[in-house]
């Protein structure tokens, strides 16, 4: 699994239609869309997401906002796929994210900032299937 990772274009991102953009950026950089999908998560599986933050102060609003409204999820394949990826999307926040990221280009703040990106080869495992069966992807 060391050549894929999972990635999500949040709420944020699909609402002001940054979708495109954010697909072109990722297969310029090399990537390889092996499955995705439109889909919005209810509450609770955003909760079971992201239930690695349940202790958080933040995670209430996290599950809110990634609940919002429809996001895209994908699995992207390229050889070391989770660094890559994410020095591709740039720091959490995007006021520290490196100039030509995409949290850079196309997030606001730490808790709206566009994508998600696995952090390790063991979370995109988990994060890859808790959204697509074997069947979906190519
Ligand atoms: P992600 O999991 O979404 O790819 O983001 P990340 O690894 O860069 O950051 P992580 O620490 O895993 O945090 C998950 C998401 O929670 C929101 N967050 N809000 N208000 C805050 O201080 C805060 N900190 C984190 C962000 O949406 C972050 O992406
Ligand atoms: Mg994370």
């Amino acid at each position: 699994m060391s050549n894929q990772t999972f990635t999500m274009i949040k709420p944020d991102a699909v609402k002001k239609g940054y979708t495109g953009a954010i697909l072109d950026h990722i297969i310029k950089a090399g990537f390889h869309i092996s499955a995705m999908k439109l889909t919005r998560l209810t509450t609770e599986k955003a909760g079971e997401f992201y239930a690695i933050h349940k202790e958080r102060p933040f995670y209430q609003e996290l599950v809110s906002f990634m609940s919002s409204g429809p996001i895209v999820a994908a699995i992207l394949t390229k050889k070391n796929a989770v660094d890559e990826f994410r020095n591709l999307i740039g720091a959490t926040d995007p006021a520290k994210a490196a100039e030509g990221t995409i949290r850079k280009l196309y997030a606001d703040s730490v808790g709206e900032n566009a994508v998600h990106g696995s952090d390790s080869d063991a979370n995109a495992k988990i994060e890859s299937d808790f959204f697509f069966t074997e069947k979906e992807r190519f």
